[in-house]
């Protein structure tokens, strides 16, 4: 990673769109955050001066800060100009680009990152985009040792480092897992499995998971997110599942816009500040004392994420918590650079911590041995 004195230790780029906005002020907080002893001179980045100004502008009037449009610097970049993404990149440390969708825009900006020796961190959760990326440019980034890490929104921080906490809290080997994501709005909840629709089925089709998942998150019906089902499954597992099914089409779409569209729809305009998520997981595995060669696992685990709404404030807080990862425990992280997910850069580093003193909560809800 750049170890010269570089102008900006932070760029927004994209930080005039919907997402750009929202990672702008949690900048512009984590900049006056308690115990920051440096200084962190940033700026943003887009193809209009005029945008990004009202973009510190909005940023200073929500934030109560009236100097901070002067406080940061102002970069004009466009995708389509490479010669403009390199003077962009040169006066990073990090990138955080918020520009989308990266399977149009993205690749432009990780290859303009990697050849000026900047780390860039994404919030895509486009499956293609990451592949490609790691397939193209991972040897690349290990030689110039910048890191280029994708999905570190709401996709996927929080489901990631979930899997790392309950690994590191399971007294034991951690062998088996599952997970459960319910989107609070308002009195109602949704809730969308995160896994095969396979499983899926098994565990809404079984009753003691349901009421599990029900006590665990405190939720009262749980209407179930995903593509209509298919025939092939059993009568019985689709028509309970269907009560709670909401059809959707296309698999390239992020479950977060979907469920967003869901709740626009069905529930009335939910107000981003009334949203909030838990993702629980169920871990399975077999105790020190156990080799993992037994039958049958003898650990049960569960435990929890919670934060704020998913989609922008979440999503905000795990970039730039992401990015501040990057500058600051670079000790832990992987020896060479390179492009990694978000569980295999950050999971030896803080990052759990810095998340749940921005209000991303890790927590264990229970452990026993069976
Ligand atoms: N994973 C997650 O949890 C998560 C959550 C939220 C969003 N996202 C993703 O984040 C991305 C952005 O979403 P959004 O809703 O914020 O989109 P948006 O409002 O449309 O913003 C797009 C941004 O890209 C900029 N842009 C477009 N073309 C450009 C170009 N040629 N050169 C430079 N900048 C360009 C736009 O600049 P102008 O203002 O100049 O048009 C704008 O700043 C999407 O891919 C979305 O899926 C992911």
């Amino acid at each position: 990673m750049a170890t010269e004195q570089r102008p900006f230790r932070l760029v927004v780029v994209g930080a005039s769109g919907f997402t750009g906005q929202f990672v702008t002020e949690e900048v512009a907080r984590e900049q006056e955050a308690p115990g920051r002893s440096s200084r962190l001179p940033w700026a943003v980045a887009g193809r209009s001066r005029e945008k990004l100004q009202g973009v510190l502008e909005r940023a200073a009037l929500k934030l109560g800060r009236p100097t901070l449009s002067s406080e940061v610097g102002i970069i004009i970049c466009d995708v389509s100009n490479p010669a403009s993404l390199d003077e962009m990149a040169k006066q990073a440390t990090v990138v955080l680009n918020c520009v989308g969708p990266y399977r149009f825009y993205g690749e432009p900006i990780v290859k303009a990152c990697i050849e000026n020796g900047t780390s860039c961190i994404d919030i895509s959760g486009e499956p293609q985009f990451l592949e490609l990326m790691q397939l193209k440019y991972h040897e690349k980034a290990a030689e110039k040792g910048v890191y280029i890490i994708g999905s570190s929104g709401f996709d996927s921080i929080p489901a990631d480092l979930g899997v790392i906490y309950t690994r590191n809290k399971m007294n034991g080997t951690l062998t088996a897992m599952e997970s459960f994501l319910t989107i609070h709005s308002g009195p109602e909840g949704l809730c969308i499995h995160d896994g095969t629709w396979k499983s899926a089925i098994y565990s809404f089709g079984n009753q003691s998971t349901l009421r599990k998942l029900r006590n665990a998150s405190n939720l009262k019906p749980v209407p179930f997110i995903g593509p209509k089902l298919k025939r092939r499954w059993p009568v019985s597992y689709c028509r309970e599942l269907n009560r709670y099914s909401v059809p959707f089409l296309g698999s390239d779409v992020s479950v977060v816009k979907r469920t967003q569209r869901y709740l626009h729809e069905n529930l009335g305009e939910s107000p981003i500040d009334a949203s909030s998520f838990t993702l629980t997981f169920f871990g399975q595995g077999y105790s020190k004392c156990l080799g993992t060669d037994q039958k049958k696992p003898n650990m049960k685990i569960c435990t929890q994420v919670k934060g704020p709404e998913a989609g922008y404030v979440a999503t905000s807080i795990a970039m730039v918590q992401a990015a501040m990862t990057l500058l600051n425990d670079v000790s832990d992280l992987p020896k060479a650079g390179g492009v990694f997910t978000p569980g295999a850069a950050f999971s030896r580093t803080k990052l759990i911590d810095r998340l749940n003193q921005r209000g991303i909560e890790f927590s264990v809800i229970s452990s026993s041995e069976v």
